[in-house]
């Protein structure tokens, strides 16, 4: 029994400082950087100009920077061709101060985005989405596996609350794609949750929901997670950035609806302020990664 997690719901719940935490990640990653005499080089490719991309790319780039990384970023025109941006991989691949490689996504739509994330070397995939590295995940494999940034800062802010012992939590993650929902729900299942993917095609979610010690909201719509669907005491982690319009310009909210449910739960990450800085803190945590096996040479598996 982890006494730093209350059996029963509270009014005032904890609210998770994403920022505190990721900031507290990124220390630790640039002493790593100064002790180790290591200079880790992410490289990050934006394509096409999307506003929210760029914002994103950047804060990528200046993280890196200021965690003592050498770091490049590549911007490409929206009209940019596959086989341009398969070369630029190539070449990138082959690099040996690049010890990770980032494409931001969406791609526009004459690039094949599955082909061009295969063609990342999975020593270098940075986001772990070629198919080594989630297969690596899957079984299990983690001390190879680079593992997507967003589920591990996700699952990051849920050990900060509970510790590290998950063993037997239920877990419900809402969402499936293969950026979040599927690669949070194997990290769960990883540390012995009882996990359950809830999706679009799910008959009663919120029935599921409600069964959940630990709730993952990914699905990108804004207060889809209402307080019917949360067990009191429930820790909720709600990885949705959703901008929705309002008399006074727009502003981000959450799948989760943030005022009816917090006062339920134990503890819940806000939006903005919970997962999204810890995206960007495990990047630089996958990247020291990489660059660490690549520098010393060790192969996975080794
Ligand atoms: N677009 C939205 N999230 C991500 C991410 O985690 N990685 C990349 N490459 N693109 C994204």
């Amino acid at each position: 029994m982890n006494t730093a997690f209350p059996s029963s719901p509270t009014s005032t719940p904890h609210i998770i400082d994403g920022k505190a935490a990721a900031q507290a990640v990124l220390i630790n990653v640039k002493a790593a950087v100064e002790a180790e005499g290591l200079t880790p080089g992410l490289a990050v490719v934006l394509v096409g100009n999307d506003p929210a991309s760029a914002v994103y790319v950047r804060n990528k780039s200046r993280r890196a920077e200021e965690c003592g990384f050498l770091s490049r970023q590549y911007d490409l025109p929206a009209d940019a061709s596959e086989a341009r941006l398969l070369e630029l991989i190539t070449e990138l691949n082959a690099d040996p101060a690049i010890h990770g490689i980032l494409v931001q996504l969406p791609l526009p739509e004459q690039i094949n985005a599955y082909k061009v994330i295969q063609a990342i070397d999975p020593l270098k995939d940075v986001d772990g989405f070629h198919y080594v590295n989630v297969g690596h995940l899957s079984t299990g494999a983690m001390k190879e596996a680079l593992v997507p940034c967003t589920p591990l800062g996700a699952l990051h802010l849920i050990q900060s609350v509970i510790g590290n012992d998950l063993r037997g939590k239920h877990a419900v993650v809402i969402g499936r794609s293969n950026i979040v929902g599927k690669p949070m729900a194997n990290l769960l299942l990883q540390h012995d949750c009882t996990v359950t993917l809830v999706h679009s095609r799910t008959a009663d979610p919120a029935a599921v929901c409600r069964q959940a010690d630990i709730v993952v909201a990914a699905v990108g719509v804004p207060g889809l997670v209402k307080a019917d669907w949360i067990k009191p005491g429930a820790i909720v982690i709600d990885v949705g950035i959703n901008r929705v319009e309002t008399p006074d310009g727009g502003r981000l909210v959450g799948d989760v609806d943030y005022a009816t449910v917090a006062p339920l739960s134990t503890a819940i990450t806000p939006v903005p302020g919970g997962v999204g800085p810890m995206t960007i803190a495990m990047l630089m945590q996958n990247t020291l990664k990489a660059a660490r096996r690549l520098t010393t040479g060790e192969q996975p598996g080794e």
